[in-house]
């Protein structure tokens, strides 16, 4: 494990889509796993900046998504084909067919996430998958259960999550309360994983994910045992732990 502690949520996102251009640098036919929430906005932002300036290229890119929120159409803005597409896909050259994002409105949530694990393994395995965290220590919709659940599935979601995604819909009442979502092992077999964290309110969870047990009741605890993860974090998420130790230890 990695750690890397910037000053603010800016530097946060250039430090995280400096990651990934070097991943695309060094391999353009990249599969890429990403992720959606407010945490990851910038870091887009940056990519897409990069892009224009001519330092990477997308159009050997392959990306699978981590989640999607059950009986939401692609055309929703809440969905999170419309959240991808709006502020990522539209503005780089990344061909539409190179593009996955679990079907919430599949008829047979089953059959589709068998599909989405079998799209994986054929594009040869994640190389990077980018990450955010819940404030339960989710990863991806995996929500603290009594065990990690390993493949792509469906996922009742949980209270503080229903709550904590309530700010992007009009009423808490409108957020869906099922999503399909990649399972630990999916995630957990990207070649290199880097997970996103800013702002005070994800310190407790980032301490428990990374000094806590390995438990799935805090799923992102699991990350310990990945051979290549870097937490990429502001001084706020980063608050509770204690530097100067890390530095000895992962830094
Ligand atoms: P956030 O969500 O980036 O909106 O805080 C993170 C997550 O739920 O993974």
């Amino acid at each position: 494990m990695r750690i890397i502690c910037v000053d603010n949520y800016d530097q946060m996102s250039k430090k995280a889509a400096n990651i990934v251009a070097s991943q695309l640098i060094l391999k353009p036919d990249s599969v890429l796993g990403l992720a959606t929430g407010a945490t990851p906005l910038g870091m887009y932002k940056q990519l897409i900046k990069t892009y224009e300036e001519g330092h990477i290229d997308f159009e050997e890119v392959t990306t699978f998504n981590l989640d999607e929120y059950c009986d939401l159409n692609k055309e929703d803005e809440q969905s999170y084909y419309y959240y991808m597409y709006e502020n990522f896909f539209k503005h780089i050259n990344i061909n539409i067919k190179n593009l996955n994002i679990p079907n919430g409105r599949a008829m047979d949530i089953h059959k589709e996430s068998l599909e989405y694990e079998r799209k994986i393994r054929k594009s040869g395995g994640i190389d990077l998958q980018v990450l955010g965290i819940g404030r339960n220590g989710h990863i991806g919709f995996n929500e603290p259960d009594i065990k990690f659940e390993a493949l792509t599935h469906m996922v009742k979601l949980d209270e503080q999550t229903i709550e904590d995604n309530s700010r992007f819909f009009d009423s808490i009442k409108d957020v869906p309360t099922k999503a399909i979502s990649m399972g630990i092992k999916t995630i957990m077999h990207a070649k290199k994983i880097i997970l996103l964290a800013s702002g005070k309110e994800k310190a407790e969870v980032i301490y428990g994910a990374i000094y806590g047990k390995i438990t799935p009741e805090l799923p992102a605890s699991v990350l310990q045992l990945h051979p290549d993860v870097v937490f990429v974090m502001d001084k706020e998420a980063a608050s509770k732990l204690d530097l100067e130790k890390l530095k000895e230890e992962y830094l």
